[in-house]
């Protein structure tokens, strides 16, 4: 189990794109990458892939691991703003740092997120939000547990834990089974992981793998349970020949 006082200890960073991140001494790692920029990194890697996927959809459920800073739900929020969308959405998210959510009424996010300060104190506040168009939950707890309890079926989910180096629990083949067990028929997935062993535990979930070419960063993934046009597929039985020792992670190993 993680241990509390490490949990506790996070130093701010400046990200080259001007906006905020922290360190976490748990996981000896960023919470996003200081090349890529957090708010950058939201929108490139989650956000408008998503949404140029999902554009006709007037409801949307997405399931965002895990919520962190919660830049990529507050991104999404903001991005719907600024295209003055009326999509419902509905935003489950688990986390298991519970002072960290109720300490992000202090933290220094960008101007982008001026306009949803209401939004973020509330999150921050009762790990909670709820108006007409937007529904945001955070599930408190090890998401391995709150996963399989989700009720709701999931349109997207952005894929942003802690890298599977520091974090390897939250990206085997029986993790994203679960995940895959709670989505839509046409679910789509995106994460910043272009790992082999990632998209192979995505693949035997029955996601087709895409290479995403994200803006003025390096590219990243979108995994869909349907074949998407528009995108650079990649033919992962074609991996597989190519890489024999290519495996999907597995919980035996890291448990
Ligand atoms: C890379 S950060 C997420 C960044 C976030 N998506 C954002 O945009 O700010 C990973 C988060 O996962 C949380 N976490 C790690 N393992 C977890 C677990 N088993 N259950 C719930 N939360 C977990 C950490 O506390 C951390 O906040």
């Amino acid at each position: 189990m993680y241990n509390e006082n490490l949990r506790k200890q996070k130093e701010l960073i400046l990200c080259e794109d001007g906006t905020n991140t922290l360190y976490s001494k748990e996981f000896d790692e960023p919470y996003h990458s200081t090349k890529d920029g957090a708010l950058h990194e939201s929108l490139e890697k989650h956000v408008k892939p998503s949404f140029a996927i999902k554009k006709e959809k007037q409801q949307l459920t997405i399931l965002d691991i895990c919520f962190g800073l919660g830049y990529n739900t507050f991104a999404t929020i903001y991005y719907i703003k600024k295209h003055n969308l009326k999509t419902k959405l509905h935003i489950l998210s688990p986390e298991f740092d519970e002072e960290l959510i109720h300490s992000l009424k202090s933290f220094d996010y960008p101007l982008e997120f001026y306009k949803i300060k209401h939004i973020i104190d509330a999150v921050s506040n009762d790990l909670f939000y709820k108006d007409e168009q937007f529904k945001i939950e955070i599930l408190l707890g090890d998401a391995r547990k709150s996963i399989p309890k989700i009720k709701e079926k999931i349109d997207i989910v952005y894929q942003d834990a802690f890298s599977p180096a520091h974090n390897p629990l939250l990206w085997t083949y029986e993790w994203f089974r679960d995940v895959r067990a709670i989505c839509k028929e046409d679910a789509i997935l995106t994460t910043y992981s272009i790992a082999a062993a990632i998209r192979l535990g995505l693949y035997e979930n029955g996601f087709f793998i895409f290479l995403h070419h994200a803006k003025l960063m390096r590219s990243s993934t979108v995994a869909s349970l349907t074949m998407l046009e528009g995108l650079e597929y990649i033919d992962m039985e074609l991996k597989k020949e190519r890489n024999l020792t290519a495996r999907s992670l597995r919980d035996e190993v890291y448990r």
